[in-house]
C-alpha cells in the first residue's frame, strides 16, 4: 500500500486527478468508480480543468459511483445523481448513457443490486475506483461492522454518519436513513483504488487504515489487502500517523528514474 503525504488539498486533489487522467489516456474506454463527499470535490475540479484546458477525453469512459441515498429522487440535491452531475458529469464529455449511479428509488432492491453488479461486470470491472473515508472508517456507505467480502447492497446507515450527514439537511428526520453502496468485496475488485482524505477530522480513521488490524470495525482498513491501492492525505489528515513515509516511490516509474539518477552519480 501506498501513502503519500501532500501539502494540502489542492495539492492532494492534483495528484488523484492526475492518476485518474492517466488512466483515461492510456484506456479511452476506462471504467472509472466515483465517490462522492466534499473530499474528491477538487478531484473533480482538477479533472473538469484538464478536459477544458488540456482535451482530456471522456467521450468513452464509463463511470460506477459507489452509493446512493435510498429514497432521495436523481433531482434532490442532496442525492448523489445530482451532486455528480452538479460537480462533474455536466462539465466534461461523458455519454449519460455511461453514467452509472445505484438507483436507491428503485422498489425492488435486491435486484437493483444484482443489477449494479453485473453491470459492472459487463464493462470488465472498474479500472480505477476513487474512495474517500468517514470519520468512522466506513468506505461508500460500508458502515463498521460490514462484511470486507460484501457485493453492492442495502446498508442502514450509522448513527455517526446520520449525524455527519445532518449538515446537509434542514431537520435531521429528513436525512436518508438507508442506501445502496457497492459491497466491500465489490470495491475490492477494482484494479487500482485511491482513497483520499483530508482534514483533522480525518486524522484517526487514516491513522487506524493504514497502520491498525484489518477489520470488519473499520471498513476502510480492507485496502491493506489490496494489491494495487494508493491513499492520498493532506498534513491534517497524517497527523495521527506515527511511521514515516515521505520516501515512498509514487509509481514504478519514480523507482526506475530513482536506480537511473543512482547509476548516473556512482
Ligand atoms: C459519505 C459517502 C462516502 C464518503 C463520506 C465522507 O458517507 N458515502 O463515500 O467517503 O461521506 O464524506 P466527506 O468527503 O464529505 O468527508
Amino acid at each position: 500500500m501506498e501513502v503519500v503525504i501532500k501539502e494540502n488539498y489542492q495539492e492532494m486533489s492534483k495528484l488523484a486527478a492526475s492518476m485518474i487522467a492517466e488512466v483515461v489516456r492510456k484506456k479511452p474506454r476506462a471504467v472509472l468508480g466515483l465517490a462522492t463527499g466534499s473530499t474528491p470535490l477538487g478531484t473533480y475540479q482538477e479533472l473538469i480543468r484538464m478536459h477544458k484546458e488540456q482535451g482530456l477525453d471522456f467521450s468513452q469512459v464509463v463511470t460506477f459511483n459507489l452509493d446512493e441515498y435510498i429514497g432521495l429522487p436523481p433531482e434532490h440535491d442532496q442525492s448523489y445523481h445530482y451532486f455528480m452531475q452538479e460537480n462533474l458529469f455536466k462539465h466534461i464529455n461523458i455519454p449519460p448513457g455511461n453514467i452509472h449511479l445505484p438507483p436507491g428509488m428503485d422498489e425492488d432492491l435486491v435486484a437493483a443490486c444484482e443489477r449494479y453488479e453485473q453491470m459492472i461486470r459487463d464493462a470488465g470491472g472498474i479500472d480505477i475506483q476513487l474512495l474517500g473515508i468517514g470519520a468512522n472508517g466506513h468506505i461508500a456507505f460500508n458502515e463498521p461492522g460490514s462484511s470486507l467480502g460484501s457485493r453492492t447492497r442495502v446498508k442502514a446507515l450509522d448513527k455517526k454518519t446520520i449525524e455527519d450527514n445532518t449538515r446537509f439537511f434542514e431537520h435531521i428526520d429528513d436525512v436518508p436513513k438507508f442506501a445502496i453502496t457497492m459491497g466491500i468485496g465489490t470495491i475490492m475488485d477494482s484494479r487500482r483504488v485511491v482513497m483520499l482524505a483530508n482534514k483533522a477530522n480525518k486524522a484517526h480513521a487514516i491513522a487506524i487504515t493504514v497502520e491498525g488490524p484489518v477489520t470488519a470495525l473499520v471498513p476502510a482498513t480492507i485496502v491493506q489487502l489490496h494489491p494495487h491501492a494508493t491513499i492520498i492525505v493532506d498534513q491534517d489528515a497524517a497527523s495521527e500517523l506515527k511511521r514515516a513515509y515521505e520516501h515512498t516511490p509514487r509509481d514504478l516509474t519514480e523507482a526506475i528514474a530513482y536506480i537511473r539518477r543512482q547509476k548516473q552519480s556512482s
